[in-house]
């Protein structure tokens, strides 16, 4: 697994490596500022799993770790995943997310020659897909139409995951999944970042008029869903992953900030009254929403919670693990993307 002590990976190997005691996990991560290694302590004496730091770009170390562990399946997750760390620095996305992508393919492709049961999945978003109006869903035939440097980064790692396959019969299967949120997540994304502010007293930062829509997918739906694809999917399908769950922006962050008021003991409207209206994102995607028809019915996935039992779940983490929020954010940097979006 590459990516594995980031958000989705580190929850998707303490899901794993517990259930396939049969299977050795490698766990390659670059340890990035989303990358932490604390995450993984439930598992990281576990006899099947090892950690290697390593960046997916470094074809040269790939090739020794596939001379070594003799791979048979790649879940690459590794990634540089905030669309607005994209619009600050879009080269780093390009290097990790398309030259990376490429790097692993390439060393897949030299080590598994011998016609053996391989698999490579790799792990995407619902972003590739560009941006909807009111209505309608993507699905696995939507047309690609990324707008951000993230977006277009991780369509680019996708085509090169289909040409592969075509071109060289490489044994790939996709997924785009919609916003995941849970454990573990780095607070810069919307749902950490919301739950961290609002335990501070400091402001929350709608973008815009907090009309946009996402769909959110609670993470361990999310690995399940991964796990099934892996287990059952067909090769070289791509699978669309959703969570059932669209809502304004605003609507979700009025709903977050009265669980946290809820379960901080605080009296009803606190936290609201942190939210301020900021400057929009530049080229803010108006709404995402999946349509996961396609795996719920080839492969009976469908995500078991609602938006409201995964956001209670998940400030319940984040409020039993303060230690960890305190410990993952970077200081410097909240301040400077604080003033490089908010003028703060
Ligand atoms: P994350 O930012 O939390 O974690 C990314 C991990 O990749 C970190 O551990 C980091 O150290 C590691 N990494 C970054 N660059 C690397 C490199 N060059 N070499 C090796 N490791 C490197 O991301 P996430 O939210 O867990 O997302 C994981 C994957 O899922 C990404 O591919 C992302 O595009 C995709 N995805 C995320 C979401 C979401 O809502 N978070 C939704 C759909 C798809
Ligand atoms: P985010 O968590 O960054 O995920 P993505 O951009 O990949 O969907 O943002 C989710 C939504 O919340 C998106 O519409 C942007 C918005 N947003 C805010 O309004 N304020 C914020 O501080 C952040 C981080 C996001």
């Amino acid at each position: 697994m590459t990516g594995g002590a980031g958000f989705i990976g580190s929850n998707l190997l303490l899901h794993l490596v517990p259930r396939h005691p049969e299977v050795v996990f490698v766990n390659l991560d670059k340890l990035t500022y989303a990358g932490n290694l604390a995450n993984l302590r439930a598992i990281e004496t576990a006899p099947n799993y090892h950690f290697v730091q390593g960046d997916i770009g470094d074809l040269e170390a790939l090739h020794a770790l596939f001379d070594e562990h003799r791979f048979t399946t790649v879940i690459h997750l590794a990634a540089e995943s905030h669309v607005d760390r994209s619009i600050l620095d879009p080269l780093a996305f390009a290097r990790t997310n398309v030259m990376g992508t490429m790097a692993l393919l390439e060393a897949a492709r030299r080590h598994w020659t011998d016609g053996g049961d391989y698999r490579f999945y790799h792990v995407s978003t619902d972003e590739v897909f560009g941006s909807l109006g009111d209505e309608g869903s993507f699905s696995e035939t939507t047309p690609y139409d990324p707008r951000s440097p993230y977006s277009a980064s991780k369509a680019a790692s996708d085509h090169f995951v289909r040409a592969y396959h075509h071109t060289y019969r490489l044994p790939v299967v996709l997924s785009n999944c919609s916003n995941n949120y849970g454990p573990y997540q780095f607070p810069e994304k919307l749902i950490p970042l919301f739950i961290l502010n609002a335990l501070h007293g400091k402001p929350v930062p709608v973008y815009g008029q907090g009309k946009n829509v996402r769909d959110w997918l609670y993470v361990e739906d999310h690995a399940e869903a991964i796990e099934t694809i892996l287990l059952h999917g067909e090769t070289g399908a791509t699978y669309a992953i959703g969570g059932d769950s669209e809502r304004p922006n605003i609507e979700l962050v009025r709903l977050l900030l009265d669980l946290v008021d809820e379960l901080t003991g605080s009296p009803a409207g606190t936290s609201q009254r942190l939210i301020t209206y900021v400057t929009d994102r530049a080229g803010h995607d108006f709404r995402y929403a999946m349509d996961h028809a396609r795996l719920t019915e080839a492969l009976g996935w469908k995500p078991r919670h609602t938006l409201e039992t995964g956001l209670r779940r998940t400030v319940d983490w984040y409020l039993a693990n303060q230690d960890w929020l305190a410990a993952v954010v970077d200081k410097s940097y909240l301040e400077y993307y604080t003033r490089q979006y908010h003028g703060r």
